[in-house]
């Protein structure tokens, strides 16, 4: 049967706008409503967790599961934070992390099995304060390592193994901590070993800071080249990020990407963050011992963040996480070292009590415009 032509283009016309109507209906139906469906073809959006949710903040666990798809524990699951002085254990807080995340369906990260900070001394040393021998130190490790992993496994899929164990001096040698002292480089692929044969599905990392510049990442490299060369079952390398809103060059970051998955591992970001207050002693960030004396020219923003350094912030992210997407194959989650401005870390260092903007919402948990230039990545 034929048809006039005119009626075959109402037809087609008709079929069109139909599909027009549906489309946009669809687009209705499915809107995005936080960054991790923005970026849900990219990598998970993930925040560290602290003691404002876990205390019971109703708001802001709204809106971090409205934002983001994994956590990280910013405190709960260290050492200082599982045991008690006589080595028992206390498990409450983790119980609360672990649970929030299975009841949002998130991606758990566990932070961190072997770390030089917060781990009290009686650990390595026995009471005449000597070292203990290697093989004591490996039972303590594999006692606490198996009783951690263990008790989550199947819930937190991702694990900072170990953490920081990379120097800062020239030639960024092998940090001189006790762990290190006892085993060598031993006590890494003793606490990978460890979580390995005790959940085989986890996904292992190597974490650490500092590793998105030159020096320290080609330390880095080397480590886990010769981990690998070892066997160790080493998955995936967390660069930390505790970056400054003037530095490093996005082309830094682009090179640790690189870089880093070259040697077949999955790249995570684990603590981003971007400190916007003068850093006159150009240290590298994050080593938690540096402290130095608040003055009040070294707290320019603290009765709020000027107009300028709102739009520098919000184009200093922008530029970062162009180059993330960019390399979005490689890259496995993107984790902020927090929620919210109020709760960051960098409000107290290296100097306590001073006002930063660290973060991608403000104090009053609303988005700052970085977060604004995020979504438009995407849109
Ligand atoms: O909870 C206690 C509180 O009861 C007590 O009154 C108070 C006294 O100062 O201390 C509180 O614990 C503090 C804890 O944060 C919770 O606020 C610890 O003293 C303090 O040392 C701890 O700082 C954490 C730091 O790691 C050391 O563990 C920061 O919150 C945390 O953001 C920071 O995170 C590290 C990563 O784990 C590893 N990468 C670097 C990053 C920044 O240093």
């Amino acid at each position: 049967m034929t048809i006039s032509r005119r009626k075959f283009i109402t037809n087609i016309g008709a079929a069109t706008l139909a599909a027009q109507l549906s489309s946009n209906a669809f687009a209705i139906a499915a809107k995005r409503t936080g960054l991790k469906e923005y970026y849900a073809d990219d990598f998970k959006i993930g925040a560290a967790i602290g003691g404002q949710i876990l205390n019971g903040n109703a708001e802001l666990e709204a809106l971090l599961v409205r934002e983001f798809n994994s956590i990280s524990p910013e405190n709960c699951l260290k050492w200082e934070s599982l045991r008690t002085a006589d080595g028992g254990w206390k498990w409450s807080d983790a119980d609360k992390y672990v649970d929030l995340g299975m009841r949002n369906k998130m991606y758990i990260v566990g932070h961190c099995l072997a770390w030089h900070s917060q781990v009290p001394n009686s650990v390595f040393k026995n009471a005449s304060g000597d070292y203990v021998s290697a093989e004591e130190l490996k039972k303590k490790m594999t006692d606490h390592i198996t009783t951690v992993v263990g008790r989550y496994k199947g819930k937190i899929q991702a694990w900072d193994v170990v953490n920081e164990a990379i120097g800062d001096e020239t030639g960024n040698p092998m940090r001189k901590s006790h762990y290190f002292n006892i085993l060598g480089e031993q006590f890494i692929d003793h606490a990978f070993y460890v979580a390995h044969e005790t959940d085989p599905a986890a996904h292992l990392m190597y974490n650490d800071y500092g590793t998105e510049r030159t020096g320290k990442r080609e330390a880095c490299i080397a480590l886990l080249k010769r981990m690998k060369e070892r066997g160790v079952p080493v998955n995936g390398v967390g660069i930390q990020a505790h970056l400054h809103v003037d530095e490093p060059g996005v082309e830094e970051l682009e090179k640790s990407i690189v870089d880093f998955a070259s040697l077949g591992l999955r790249v995570h970001f684990t603590e981003f963050d971007m400190d916007v207050l003068p850093n006159i002693w150009k240290i590298p960030v994050a080593d938690i011992s540096t402290r130095f004396e608040y003055k009040p020219e070294r707290d320019p923003f603290k009765d709020g963040l000027p107009k300028d350094m709102e739009e520098k912030l919000a184009l200093r992210w922008e530029s970062i996480f162009k180059i993330f997407i960019k390399h979005r194959d490689k890259i496995e989650r993107v984790t902020t070292w927090g929620i919210s401005d109020d709760g960051s870390w960098l409000n107290n260092f290296p100097i306590r009590g001073r006002t930063n903007y660290a973060l991608l919402f403000d104090r009053k948990h609303q988005p700052h415009e970085a977060y604004n230039k995020l979504l438009a990545l995407r849109k």
